[in-house]
Protein backbone atom coordinates (compact mmCIF):
# COMPACT_ATOMS: atom_id res chain seq x y z
CA UNK A 1 0.00 0.00 0.00
CA UNK A 2 1.57 3.59 -0.93
CA UNK A 3 2.50 5.58 1.92
CA UNK A 4 0.08 8.42 1.34
CA UNK A 5 -3.08 6.27 1.03
CA UNK A 6 -5.69 8.17 2.52
CA UNK A 7 -7.87 5.66 3.30
CA UNK A 8 -7.16 3.14 6.39
CA UNK A 9 -4.96 0.67 6.31
CA UNK A 10 -7.03 -2.66 6.97
CA UNK A 11 -10.47 -2.26 5.91
CA UNK A 12 -12.41 -3.79 7.57
CA UNK A 13 -15.96 -4.49 5.62
CA UNK A 14 -16.74 -6.36 2.87
CA UNK A 15 -16.56 -4.28 -0.79
CA UNK A 16 -18.01 -5.89 -3.83
CA UNK A 17 -14.93 -6.19 -6.14
CA UNK A 18 -16.11 -7.55 -9.11
CA UNK A 19 -18.56 -9.07 -11.39
CA UNK A 20 -18.59 -12.96 -10.69
CA UNK A 21 -18.34 -13.26 -14.66
CA UNK A 22 -15.03 -11.04 -14.33
CA UNK A 23 -12.41 -13.78 -12.45
CA UNK A 24 -11.64 -16.97 -14.17
CA UNK A 25 -8.66 -19.02 -14.73
CA UNK A 26 -6.95 -16.07 -16.01
CA UNK A 27 -5.71 -13.65 -12.94
CA UNK A 28 -7.10 -9.90 -13.06
CA UNK A 29 -5.52 -7.03 -11.08
CA UNK A 30 -7.51 -5.02 -9.16
CA UNK A 31 -6.94 -2.11 -6.04
CA UNK A 32 -9.00 -1.59 -2.98
CA UNK A 33 -8.43 1.52 -0.69
CA UNK A 34 -4.70 1.63 -2.88
CA UNK A 35 -3.87 -1.96 -1.92
CA UNK A 36 -2.66 -3.83 -5.39
CA UNK A 37 -4.71 -7.26 -5.33
CA UNK A 38 -4.40 -9.78 -7.67
CA UNK A 39 -7.53 -12.39 -7.66
CA UNK A 40 -7.91 -16.00 -9.62
CA UNK A 41 -10.04 -18.61 -9.53
CA UNK A 42 -9.19 -22.05 -8.72
CA UNK A 43 -9.97 -25.41 -10.52
CA UNK A 44 -12.38 -26.19 -8.25
CA UNK A 45 -13.83 -22.54 -8.57
CA UNK A 46 -12.76 -21.36 -5.24
CA UNK A 47 -11.47 -17.64 -6.12
CA UNK A 48 -8.57 -16.10 -4.29
CA UNK A 49 -7.06 -12.61 -3.85
CA UNK A 50 -3.81 -11.87 -3.23
CA UNK A 51 -1.09 -8.86 -2.59
CA UNK A 52 -0.52 -8.16 -6.37
CA UNK A 53 3.49 -8.04 -6.02
CA UNK A 54 5.38 -11.76 -5.89
CA UNK A 55 7.44 -11.68 -2.61
CA UNK A 56 10.25 -13.28 -4.55
CA UNK A 57 10.90 -10.75 -6.32
CA UNK A 58 8.04 -8.23 -7.30
CA UNK A 59 6.75 -9.43 -10.35
CA UNK A 60 2.82 -9.19 -10.62
CA UNK A 61 1.18 -12.36 -10.19
CA UNK A 62 -1.50 -10.81 -12.70
CA UNK A 63 0.79 -12.63 -15.40
CA UNK A 64 0.79 -15.73 -13.69
CA UNK A 65 -1.50 -18.61 -14.37
CA UNK A 66 -3.90 -20.74 -12.30
CA UNK A 67 -2.24 -24.61 -11.93
CA UNK A 68 -5.07 -26.34 -9.93
CA UNK A 69 -5.61 -24.89 -6.65
CA UNK A 70 -2.49 -22.50 -6.77
CA UNK A 71 -1.93 -18.92 -8.43
CA UNK A 72 2.00 -19.77 -10.28
CA UNK A 73 4.52 -16.87 -10.37
CA UNK A 74 5.35 -16.31 -14.33
CA UNK A 75 8.71 -15.40 -13.29
CA UNK A 76 10.19 -17.87 -11.08
CA UNK A 77 7.49 -20.14 -10.64
CA UNK A 78 6.54 -19.76 -6.96
CA UNK A 79 3.28 -20.83 -6.15
CA UNK A 80 0.66 -19.49 -4.10
CA UNK A 81 -3.27 -20.30 -2.80
CA UNK A 82 -5.98 -18.56 -1.79
CA UNK A 83 -5.16 -18.46 1.52
CA UNK A 84 -1.35 -17.30 0.95
CA UNK A 85 0.34 -20.58 1.70
CA UNK A 86 3.60 -20.04 -0.64
CA UNK A 87 5.30 -23.14 -1.70
CA UNK A 88 8.67 -22.82 -3.76
CA UNK A 89 10.27 -25.32 -5.98
CA UNK A 90 13.70 -24.73 -4.54
CA UNK A 91 13.10 -24.49 -1.02
CA UNK A 92 9.85 -27.03 -0.52
CA UNK A 93 10.52 -27.52 3.36
CA UNK A 94 9.98 -23.36 4.01
CA UNK A 95 6.47 -22.38 5.36
CA UNK A 96 6.09 -18.80 4.53
CA UNK A 97 2.54 -16.46 3.50
CA UNK A 98 1.72 -13.80 0.89
CA UNK A 99 -0.51 -11.29 1.88
CA UNK A 100 -4.02 -13.17 1.10
CA UNK A 101 -7.53 -11.08 1.10
CA UNK A 102 -10.78 -12.60 2.42
CA UNK A 103 -12.92 -13.68 -0.64
CA UNK A 104 -16.57 -14.18 -1.13
CA UNK A 105 -19.51 -14.93 -3.59
CA UNK A 106 -22.75 -13.69 -3.65
CA UNK A 107 -25.30 -11.68 -5.04
CA UNK A 108 -23.17 -12.26 -8.45
CA UNK A 109 -20.70 -10.21 -6.84
CA UNK A 110 -17.19 -10.85 -5.73
CA UNK A 111 -16.77 -9.46 -2.03
CA UNK A 112 -13.25 -8.77 -0.59
CA UNK A 113 -12.38 -7.83 3.09
CA UNK A 114 -8.45 -7.68 4.46
CA UNK A 115 -8.09 -10.79 6.58
CA UNK A 116 -8.13 -8.86 9.64
CA UNK A 117 -10.66 -8.97 12.93
CA UNK A 118 -13.89 -10.74 13.30
CA UNK A 119 -15.51 -11.00 10.16
CA UNK A 120 -18.56 -9.63 9.86
CA UNK A 121 -21.27 -10.33 7.73
CA UNK A 122 -22.10 -9.70 4.38
CA UNK A 123 -24.15 -5.97 3.58
CA UNK A 124 -27.92 -7.51 3.16
CA UNK A 125 -30.47 -6.01 1.94
CA UNK A 126 -34.83 -6.93 0.97
CA UNK A 127 -35.47 -6.97 -2.36
CA UNK A 128 -39.53 -6.38 -1.78
CA UNK A 129 -40.30 -8.75 -4.35
CA UNK A 130 -38.46 -6.72 -6.75
CA UNK A 131 -36.67 -8.60 -9.70
CA UNK A 132 -33.31 -7.61 -10.16
CA UNK A 133 -32.26 -6.28 -13.62
CA UNK A 134 -28.78 -6.17 -13.59
CA UNK A 135 -25.95 -5.29 -11.45
CA UNK A 136 -23.73 -2.19 -13.56
CA UNK A 137 -20.07 -0.91 -12.40
CA UNK A 138 -18.97 2.82 -12.91
CA UNK A 139 -15.25 3.90 -12.29
CA UNK A 140 -15.17 7.69 -11.52
CA UNK A 141 -12.42 9.34 -10.94
CA UNK A 142 -12.59 11.55 -8.27
CA UNK A 143 -12.27 10.52 -4.51
CA UNK A 144 -14.64 8.64 -2.27
CA UNK A 145 -16.29 11.34 -0.49
CA UNK A 146 -16.43 13.68 -3.25
CA UNK A 147 -18.86 10.68 -5.07
CA UNK A 148 -20.62 9.98 -1.94
CA UNK A 149 -21.65 13.84 -1.80
CA UNK A 150 -23.33 13.40 -5.36
CA UNK A 151 -25.00 10.64 -5.13
CA UNK A 152 -26.63 11.78 -1.63
CA UNK A 153 -27.31 15.55 -2.88
CA UNK A 154 -30.44 15.99 -4.58
CA UNK A 155 -30.56 19.50 -5.89
CA UNK A 156 -28.54 18.13 -8.97
CA UNK A 157 -31.17 15.89 -10.20
CA UNK A 158 -32.91 18.99 -12.09
CA UNK A 159 -30.01 20.09 -13.82
CA UNK A 160 -28.01 17.12 -14.66
CA UNK A 161 -30.51 13.90 -15.00
CA UNK A 162 -32.71 13.16 -17.92
CA UNK A 163 -35.17 10.59 -16.56
CA UNK A 164 -34.94 10.36 -12.87
CA UNK A 165 -35.12 13.90 -11.47
CA UNK A 166 -36.97 16.52 -9.93
CA UNK A 167 -38.38 19.54 -12.32
CA UNK A 168 -37.70 22.17 -10.45
CA UNK A 169 -35.43 22.20 -7.12
CA UNK A 170 -37.42 24.49 -5.42
CA UNK A 171 -40.30 22.41 -5.43
CA UNK A 172 -38.39 19.84 -3.37
CA UNK A 173 -40.10 19.09 -0.17
CA UNK A 174 -36.57 17.81 1.52
CA UNK A 175 -35.91 15.57 4.98
CA UNK A 176 -32.97 14.24 6.41
CA UNK A 177 -32.99 12.22 9.46
CA UNK A 178 -29.97 11.12 11.41
CA UNK A 179 -28.52 7.79 13.41
CA UNK A 180 -25.41 7.18 14.60
CA UNK A 181 -24.66 4.99 11.94
CA UNK A 182 -27.14 6.09 8.88
CA UNK A 183 -28.43 9.38 7.36
CA UNK A 184 -32.10 8.86 5.67
CA UNK A 185 -32.98 11.59 3.18
CA UNK A 186 -36.70 11.96 1.90
CA UNK A 187 -37.46 13.85 -1.33
CA UNK A 188 -40.56 14.34 -3.10
CA UNK A 189 -41.81 16.84 -5.56
CA UNK A 190 -42.82 16.92 -9.83
CA UNK A 191 -41.19 14.39 -11.96
CA UNK A 192 -38.95 15.84 -14.86
CA UNK A 193 -40.04 14.78 -17.74
CA UNK A 194 -40.06 11.61 -18.96
CA UNK A 195 -38.59 9.74 -22.15
CA UNK A 196 -41.67 8.81 -23.93
CA UNK A 197 -40.38 5.53 -24.76
CA UNK A 198 -39.33 4.38 -21.06
CA UNK A 199 -42.68 6.58 -20.08
CA UNK A 200 -44.72 3.94 -22.14
CA UNK A 201 -42.56 0.77 -20.56
CA UNK A 202 -43.55 1.83 -16.35
CA UNK A 203 -46.67 3.46 -17.15
CA UNK A 204 -45.78 6.65 -15.61
CA UNK A 205 -46.99 9.90 -16.96
CA UNK A 206 -46.11 13.38 -17.27
CA UNK A 207 -47.35 15.51 -14.10
CA UNK A 208 -46.76 12.56 -11.61
CA UNK A 209 -44.83 13.46 -8.08
CA UNK A 210 -41.53 11.57 -7.53
CA UNK A 211 -40.26 10.57 -4.43
CA UNK A 212 -36.16 9.90 -4.40
CA UNK A 213 -35.62 8.23 -0.59
CA UNK A 214 -32.64 6.68 0.51
CA UNK A 215 -30.81 5.41 3.29
CA UNK A 216 -26.71 5.44 3.50
CA UNK A 217 -24.71 3.01 6.14
CA UNK A 218 -20.91 3.33 6.42
CA UNK A 219 -20.02 -0.20 7.44
CA UNK A 220 -19.52 -0.31 4.51
CA UNK A 221 -20.16 2.63 2.66
CA UNK A 222 -23.51 1.94 0.88
CA UNK A 223 -26.86 4.15 0.05
CA UNK A 224 -30.17 1.95 -0.83
CA UNK A 225 -32.46 4.28 -2.76
CA UNK A 226 -36.44 4.10 -3.09
CA UNK A 227 -37.69 5.78 -5.84
CA UNK A 228 -41.33 5.46 -6.56
CA UNK A 229 -43.99 8.09 -8.71
CA UNK A 230 -47.52 9.23 -7.40
CA UNK A 231 -50.15 10.21 -10.05
CA UNK A 232 -51.80 13.90 -9.73
CA UNK A 233 -54.54 12.49 -7.96
CA UNK A 234 -52.38 10.73 -5.40
CA UNK A 235 -52.57 7.22 -6.53
CA UNK A 236 -48.99 5.14 -6.38
CA UNK A 237 -47.70 4.00 -9.63
CA UNK A 238 -47.09 0.35 -9.86
CA UNK A 239 -43.45 0.92 -11.17
CA UNK A 240 -40.76 1.83 -8.49
CA UNK A 241 -37.42 0.90 -8.49
CA UNK A 242 -35.17 0.13 -5.49
CA UNK A 243 -31.17 0.67 -5.91
CA UNK A 244 -28.72 -0.50 -4.01
CA UNK A 245 -24.99 1.01 -4.85
CA UNK A 246 -21.74 0.72 -3.44
CA UNK A 247 -19.30 2.74 -2.84
CA UNK A 248 -15.73 1.50 -3.35
CA UNK A 249 -12.43 2.96 -2.51
CA UNK A 250 -9.98 1.86 -5.38
CA UNK A 251 -7.33 4.46 -4.79
CA UNK A 252 -6.95 7.92 -3.39
CA UNK A 253 -8.36 9.30 -6.80
CA UNK A 254 -10.82 6.32 -8.13
CA UNK A 255 -13.64 5.28 -6.50
CA UNK A 256 -15.90 2.62 -7.74
CA UNK A 257 -19.75 2.42 -7.82
CA UNK A 258 -21.73 -1.12 -7.61
CA UNK A 259 -25.49 -0.85 -8.72
CA UNK A 260 -27.99 -3.31 -8.24
CA UNK A 261 -31.33 -2.18 -9.88
CA UNK A 262 -34.79 -3.98 -8.88
CA UNK A 263 -37.84 -3.45 -10.53
CA UNK A 264 -40.88 -5.01 -10.60
CA UNK A 265 -42.09 -6.98 -13.62
CA UNK A 266 -42.85 -4.83 -16.09
CA UNK A 267 -43.28 -7.27 -19.14
CA UNK A 268 -44.96 -10.86 -19.09
CA UNK A 269 -43.05 -13.97 -19.19
CA UNK A 270 -39.46 -13.93 -20.17
CA UNK A 271 -40.27 -10.38 -22.50
CA UNK A 272 -39.09 -8.97 -19.37
CA UNK A 273 -35.94 -10.45 -18.50
CA UNK A 274 -35.10 -10.14 -22.68
CA UNK A 275 -36.19 -6.62 -23.34
CA UNK A 276 -38.04 -4.94 -19.91
CA UNK A 277 -34.82 -5.24 -17.57
CA UNK A 278 -32.16 -4.37 -20.10
CA UNK A 279 -34.01 -0.92 -20.82
CA UNK A 280 -34.53 0.07 -17.13
CA UNK A 281 -31.01 -1.49 -16.85
CA UNK A 282 -29.53 1.30 -19.69
CA UNK A 283 -31.93 3.71 -18.58
CA UNK A 284 -30.11 3.89 -14.88
CA UNK A 285 -26.88 3.10 -16.31
CA UNK A 286 -26.94 6.10 -18.52
CA UNK A 287 -28.49 8.24 -15.68
CA UNK A 288 -25.22 7.33 -13.58
CA UNK A 289 -22.97 7.89 -16.29
CA UNK A 290 -24.06 11.56 -16.04
CA UNK A 291 -23.03 11.79 -12.52
CA UNK A 292 -20.24 10.42 -13.35
CA UNK A 293 -19.54 13.32 -16.29
CA UNK A 294 -20.21 15.93 -13.56
CA UNK A 295 -17.71 14.44 -11.10
CA UNK A 296 -15.31 14.69 -14.10
CA UNK A 297 -15.77 18.55 -14.19
CA UNK A 298 -14.87 19.56 -10.99
CA UNK A 299 -12.43 22.09 -11.22
CA UNK A 300 -9.97 20.36 -8.19
CA UNK A 301 -9.96 16.90 -6.08
CA UNK A 302 -10.22 19.18 -3.08
CA UNK A 303 -12.32 17.11 -0.51
CA UNK A 304 -13.04 19.78 1.86
CA UNK A 305 -16.38 20.98 2.58
CA UNK A 306 -15.73 24.05 4.77
CA UNK A 307 -14.89 26.79 2.70
CA UNK A 308 -17.81 25.99 0.37
CA UNK A 309 -21.21 27.55 -0.15
CA UNK A 310 -23.27 24.64 0.76
CA UNK A 311 -26.91 24.96 -0.23
CA UNK A 312 -30.29 24.06 1.80
CA UNK A 313 -29.83 20.58 0.62
CA UNK A 314 -26.11 19.84 1.21
CA UNK A 315 -26.63 19.34 4.91
CA UNK A 316 -26.32 15.95 4.74
CA UNK A 317 -23.08 15.59 2.97
CA UNK A 318 -21.45 17.26 6.33
CA UNK A 319 -23.67 14.49 8.13
CA UNK A 320 -21.61 11.61 5.61
CA UNK A 321 -17.89 13.01 6.28
CA UNK A 322 -18.61 12.49 9.97
CA UNK A 323 -19.99 8.96 9.83
CA UNK A 324 -17.52 7.91 6.79
CA UNK A 325 -14.23 9.10 8.81
CA UNK A 326 -13.85 6.69 11.26
CA UNK A 327 -14.38 3.76 9.00
CA UNK A 328 -12.76 4.66 6.22
CA UNK A 329 -10.01 7.60 5.76
CA UNK A 330 -6.97 7.66 7.65
CA UNK A 331 -7.02 11.78 8.62
CA UNK A 332 -9.12 14.17 9.66
CA UNK A 333 -11.55 15.96 6.76
S1 LIG B 1 9.27 -13.11 -8.72
FE1 LIG B 1 7.72 -14.50 -8.40
S2 LIG B 1 8.68 -16.39 -8.24
FE2 LIG B 1 10.29 -14.99 -8.46
FE1 LIG C 1 -27.20 11.97 -9.75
Amino acid sequence: MSPACRYRPGLRHWHPLLLSREVGRRPVARRLAGQAIVLFRTASGRVGAVAEACPHRRLSLAVGRVQGEDLVCAYHGWSFDPEGAIRCPLMPARRQKHQAFQVCEAHGLIWVREAIGPQPPLPHWSSDGLMLAGTVMHHVPVPLELTLDNFTEVEHTSTIHQVFGFADPREIKHRIELEPGATHVWNSGPQKWFLPLFNGLIDNRPGDCFANDWVTTFEPLLTIYEQTWLSPEGKLRRFRLKVVMFFVPLDNAVTQLVTLIFSPRVLPGPLHRLLAAPIIRAVTSRELNLDVWALKQLADLDTELNPLSLGPLDRVLLENRRRLQPNYLSKLV
